[in-house]
């Protein structure tokens, strides 16, 4: 049985999510050989440390960790001190400067410790410097989670589909623009109402900006692109144009022709529009569904889709990356 000791940095949506998910899965984690520790979970309020694993049935019901608190440690500074094998970063994006996350992988890696993460900031921001720092000091940086949530993307392309030469990746990369045009396109309203429901509902933010202009997709074109592509891309690079445009005539027009509009993120063409997309295609998925089709030169175009968000279906991204992670170590340790 192998022990791995996780520190969790990050306890809003995602964070408990991991907490939940480590839980539920430990005896099937044991099964593959695998004995996860949660050794602390750090948020803006302080960390719970335990060598033997923090209870999770104790701070599940803890909106933030004020009231359970062993710690007044935070961010880098827990990082550093506590004795882990392998951070999960799960603090707010920035797509700006990358921070908190830029500077807690940055702790993290640079003294030897895996990382994990769902924040697109860092990558966005330093995806090269990062994975530099990640080969200098023989660790992982794995991200599943940063595009398309759940939805197997990087991992298909890098393991499943080895051997292959990736032309281009298309598809819908933000659930929330995805619900607000399906909304305009079934009932014919226009955006700004489309909008208001989805804030009801949860499914945007109050300042949707990030989502509806194109910002959120346009960070994960660039991580795809530096990451799949092997490019040297920055924000600025990607041509971005959001949904706040979009009208329900232009959207009963496309459907009378037989189309879709779709806010497409395109890579290695570096673009985010909305796109007309044959109402049959594979991509044209609806509501909150994330979808990417992946054009190859020997299987052909494989398509995704799947919930690009949530808290157990993140999570569930992230499990998946810290499993792969000490199954490559096998795999190395036999060759
Ligand atoms: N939610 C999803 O479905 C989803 C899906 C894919 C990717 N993501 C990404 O995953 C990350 C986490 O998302 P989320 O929805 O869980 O966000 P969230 O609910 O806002 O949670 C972020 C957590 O990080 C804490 N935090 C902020 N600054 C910190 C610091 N300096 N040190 C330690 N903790 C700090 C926050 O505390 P306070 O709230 O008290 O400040 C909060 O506990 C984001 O980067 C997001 O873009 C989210």
């Amino acid at each position: 049985m192998r022990d791995i000791k996780v520190s969790l940095v990050g306890y809003g949506i995602v964070g408990h999510g991991v907490v939940d998910v480590f839980n539920r899965k430990k005896k099937m984690l044991r099964d593959m050989g695998l004995n996860l520790k949660l050794v602390s979970v750090t948020d803006h309020t302080g960390t719970v440390v335990s060598e033997n694993g923090v209870d999770a049935e104790k701070i599940l019901g803890e909106r933030t960790l004020a009231n359970v608190a062993t710690s007044s440690m935070k961010g880098k500074e827990a990082i550093s001190a506590i004795d882990s094998d392998l951070v999960v970063e799960v603090t707010p994006t920035n797509i700006v400067h990358g921070q908190p996350g830029l500077g807690h992988m940055e702790a993290a890696l640079s003294s030897g410790k895996h990382v994990v993460t769902s924040n697109k900031g860092p990558l966005v921001v330093s995806y090269s410097r990062l994975k530099k720092l990640a080969e200098d000091n023989g660790v992982m940086m794995k991200f599943e989670a940063t595009v398309g949530g759940t939805m197997p993307l990087i991992s298909l392309v890098e393991r499943t589909l080895v051997g292959n030469t990736i032309l281009g990746i298309r598809g819908i990369f933000n659930g929330t623009c995805n619900y607000i045009l399906t909304r305009m396109t079934e009932e014919g309203i226009p955006y700004t109402h489309a909008l208001s429901e989805a804030q009801d509902l949860g499914i945007a933010e109050a300042d949707p900006s990030y989502d509806v202009e194109g910002v959120d997709t346009a960070g994960k074109v660039v991580i795809l692109a530096n990451s799949l592509f092997n490019m040297n891309t920055k924000y600025s690079d990607v041509d971005v144009t959001g949904i706040t445009g979009v009208t329900p005539e232009a959207l009963a027009l496309a459907k009378k022709r037989g189309y879709a509009i779709k806010l497409i993120g395109n890579v290695p063409a570096l673009t985010v529009r909305p796109t007309l997309v044959p109402l049959g295609s594979p991509i044209a998925v609806s509501g909150t569904l994330n979808s990417a089709a992946i054009y190859t030169d020997l299987s052909g175009t494989i398509t995704v889709t799947g919930l690009g968000a949530g808290s157990i279906e993140t999570a569930s991204a992230i499990l998946t990356d810290i499993v792969s992670i000490y199954r490559t170590k096998r795999i190395d340790a036999i060759f």
